[in-house]
């Protein structure tokens, strides 16, 4: 197995402008995810968290530098190499973007339905197995609108699950929930990452409260990147930029070590 999920060399990203100027959000970054481990992503609005995850995905390609999965190289993959590299993939964005036509069953078998050979009554064993893991059972007949905002995005994880991915993805997956909701489906997340064993990278602005569960972080910032080894090592960097984002977001964890 490969000791990195995720490579980023000297990667490159720019936008232009409807002015004609050149918006750079990433500018040669290097980074790597470790396998099996999490890494959450931070950073402010517009810096660059969204389009990494697409250029992970091959949604988007980049301007320069190489991006490595599992140790290949899919820079600009397309094809049957884009079809292979998406195979390793559970994503979970925003909307839980369920089906609303379909049950919860009916949305969380579908990848097994569309993807592979299995029979319906496998099928069924492997969903509901899924939903009970995910505190679903008693709900698989359901439709999206008769579920609560946390049991939408338990639904969208259980959908995410079912091909067994390599790495899942995470972009802003509490948006919407209340603080409550948004502790259990972190709490959540790190108990089906223990079970499962996958490596999860999590777009996020639940400062601290996502930082339960990050291994690394990785901070965006007007192109550049910052890679910590924990959460707790963000408050010791003496860059400037970095000394705003804790005391924006991290206030607390950082006053109580001042205490005493
Ligand atoms: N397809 C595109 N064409 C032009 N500009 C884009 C495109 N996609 C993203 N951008 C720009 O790139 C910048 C980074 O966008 P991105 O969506 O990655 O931000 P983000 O860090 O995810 O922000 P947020 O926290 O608000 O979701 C933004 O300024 C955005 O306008
Ligand atoms: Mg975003």
């Amino acid at each position: 197995m490969n000791d990195n999920a995720i490579q980023f060399i000297d990667v490159e990203k720019s936008f232009v402008r409807d002015d004609g100027s050149r918006q750079v959000i990433l500018d040669k970054v290097n980074f790597s995810i470790p396998t099996g481990k999490t890494t959450v992503i931070a950073g402010g609005s517009g810096q660059g968290k969204s389009v990494t995850l697409k250029l992970v995905l091959g949604l988007m390609t980049s301007d320069g530098g190489q991006i490595f999965v599992a140790g290949d190289d899919t820079t600009n993959a397309r094809g049957n190499k884009l079809k292979e590299l998406r195979t390793r993939f559970g994503v979970l964005f925003q909307g839980s973007a369920l089906f609303d036509s379909m049950t919860v069953f009916d949305n969380v078998a579908l990848p097994l339905r569309e993807r592979t050979k299995k029979s319906e009554s496998e099928i069924k064993d492997q969903v509901l197995s899924n939903l009970e893991q995910l505190e679903l059972l008693g709900h698989e007949n359901k439709f999206p609108a008769q579920l609560s905002g946390g049991m939408k995005k338990r639904a969208g994880l259980a959908r995410a699950l079912q091909l067994k991915p390599e790495i899942m993805l995470f972009d802003e997956p509490t948006t919407g929930l209340d603080p409550v909701m948004t502790q259990e489906i972190y709490q959540l997340f790190a108990r089906t990452q223990a079970q499962v064993g996958y490596t999860s990278v999590i777009v996020s602005h639940d400062i601290p409260k996502v930082f339960n569960l990050a291994d690394q972080v990785i901070v965006l910032n007007n192109g550049d990147v910052d890679v910590f080894p924990s959460p707790e090592a963000i408050q010791w960097s003496q860059k400037p930029h970095i000394k705003e984002f804790v005391k924006t977001t991290m206030g607390e964890i950082y006053q109580s070590h001042l205490v005493e």
